[in-house]
């Protein structure tokens, strides 16, 4: 109970398994401003460029409309997905917004693969770490010491990668935690943001006490994004290495809210 009175912004916390399919984290905020016939017409009509812009590269950021009624879209996808995978991804994505906020302006929605959202606000470029999802796994390290160590140095090395001109926002990378242990671990920025945001927004992900001692991670915002496991997780995949284990570890999740 202490625990739960730690975190009064959860409103969710669970014990779960993780399905690559389904979406990592969503967000309908009922704060935002209601939809109108021509807002949820220019919405559309944004997600359908967006859906056609964002494959080749695996980045679009675009508006549509006029006035009020202007709504701003980014989509990305993660910097290590081959393209034919993005594009399902954003497909999917794309499609799937539209039925998770059908009466407010500011939607967002994340899959493993990527990340979609619009707004009449224009985000472009600003750093938002206020609605914040983690899975940490339920096991600890056994090692914290040793471990801290080595994931503070990778993280180190990933971010000053993401956070540099020329690196479309993304770092990962390993290190060997001892000579049975390996760590892989990745770090991402919505590519609207500049360098110094991007290293701001990755510092903060990386200074989340939920992920404190566990044996993987994925801190979630809609600016950034930063993932820590022992097993490999990103592109290109080694299959001897990466058996079914993203499919048999234990995370528990929770949502802040601003
Ligand atoms: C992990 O560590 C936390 C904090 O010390 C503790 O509360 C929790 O029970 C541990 N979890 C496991 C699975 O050992
Ligand atoms: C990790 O250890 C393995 C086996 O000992 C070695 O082949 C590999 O080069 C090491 N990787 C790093 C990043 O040091
Ligand atoms: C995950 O949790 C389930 C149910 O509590 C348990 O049976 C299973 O052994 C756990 N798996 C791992 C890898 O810890």
């Amino acid at each position: 109970m202490a625990f739960c009175f730690h975190y009064l912004l959860i409103f969710s916390l669970c014990i779960l398994y993780v399905e690559s399919t389904d979406p990592i984290a969503q967000l309908c905020n009922q704060d935002s401003k209601t939809t109108t016939p021509q807002i949820t017409q220019n919405i559309h009509s944004l997600l359908t460029k967006l859906a056609q812009t964002t494959s080749e590269s695996g980045y679009s950021k675009t508006s549509f409309g006029k006035g009020q009624a202007q709504v701003f879209g980014l989509a990305q996808c993660r910097g290590d997905v081959p393209s034919q995978d993005c594009s399902t991804c954003i497909q999917a994505a794309a499609k799937k917004i539209k039925t998770i906020c059908p009466n407010r302006v500011d939607a967002r929605l994340w899959y493993d693969y990527c990340f979609i959202r619009y707004n009449t606000n224009n985000f472009f470029g600003k750093v938002d770490t206020g609605y914040e999802t983690i899975y940490s796994t339920v096991e600890n390290v056994t090692d914290p010491k040793t471990f801290n160590h080595a994931l503070g140095a990778l993280m180190y090395e990933i971010n000053t990668v993401a956070g540099a001109l020329g690196s479309k926002g993304v770092g990962k990378g390993e290190t060997n935690v001892s000579h049975f242990v390996t760590l892989y671990a990745l770090s991402q920025c919505t590519r609207d943001l500049s360098p110094f945001s991007c290293r701001k927004c990755l510092e903060i992900a990386n200074g989340e006490t939920f992920c404190d001692n566990k044996k993987g991670c994925r801190v979630i915002y809609s600016s950034c994004y930063v993932r820590y496991e022992l097993y490999p997780f990103f592109f290109p995949v080694d299959k001897k290495l990466a058996p079914e284990s993203s499919l048999v570890t234990n995370y528990s999740s929770v949502v802040r809210k601003p």
